[in-house]
């Protein structure tokens, strides 16, 4: 898979070298680009932003620098396989669900804006030249995309074939679509008493059907207090 980043704070994108992406990259599974935006203004101080049309606070990311960047970074012969992943407060909410959609398609190009979010145009133009998704971590507000174009990253590559050591670990995780949504239980590993605190029994009792049902009801129980809203039909 194919990843770009495009962004004014290309370090930000730094950890993307570390640990399981890292690794991704070094193995050739991923293959990585990070972008700098200013590379397509062509003034002298590599403005990126203006004033709102229309009035209000806070500036705008300007249209051009973006169209650009696209009109360089998008295959005019073959773009059938990119999606362009703009992330922001007023996206979609991101999901495992949209991790593993991410995880088919070939290219994703993450365009991280700033300041009071991107020139409108910029993303009706790149629709009609790609699959566009504008996604959000959730509800609360970011000073850019960058952060979630390292989260979206993480979720994303972990699900693509080879890169995690044990697959297995995929199926049983919070949010895996095998647990039917519900959030993962507790686990627990050696000693077994730890400041006084032992380990549930049924965990030693050798009983695969009993300890998967205990476990079921754990994440029932968890699920109900944390997360109603992932119950609901
Ligand atoms: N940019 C700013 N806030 C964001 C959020 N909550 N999710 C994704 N991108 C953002």
């Amino acid at each position: 898979m194919r990843i770009d980043v495009v962004s004014i704070f290309p370090e930000y994108l730094q950890p993307l070298q570390l640990s399981l992406v890292g690794k991704a990259i070094a193995n050739q599974v991923v293959d990585l680009g990070v972008h700098d935006l200013r590379r397509w203004t062509h003034d002298r101080h590599h403005t990126v932003d203006d004033t709102p049309y229309g009035g209000g606070a806070g500036m705008v990311m300007k249209p051009e620098p973006w169209g650009e960047c696209f009109d360089e970074l998008l295959d005019p012969e073959d773009a059938t396989g990119t999606v362009i992943v703009f992330p922001t407060p007023s996206g979609e909410r991101f999901s495992q669900a949209i991790a593993h959609e991410l995880a088919g398609v070939e290219r994703i190009i993450f365009a991280c804006g700033r300041y009071e979010g991107i020139d409108r145009r910029v993303l009706d133009e790149a629709s009609s030249r790609v699959r566009v998704r504008e996604l959000s971590l959730g509800d609360y507000v970011l000073n850019g995309g960058e952060v979630a174009a390292l989260a979206i990253t993480e979720a994303v590559v972990r699900l693509l074939p080879g890169v995690l050591g044990n697959p297995a670990s995929l199926q049983e995780e919070s949010h895996a679509l095998s647990q039917g949504g519900l959030l993962e239980y507790p686990v627990y590993t050696k000693p077994a008493q730890w400041r006084g605190r032992p380990v549930p029994d049924i965990l030693f009792s050798g009983h695969h059907g009993r300890i998967a049902a205990w476990r079921r009801q754990q994440s029932a129980e968890l699920t109900a207090e944390r997360r109603p809203d992932l119950l609901q039909p």
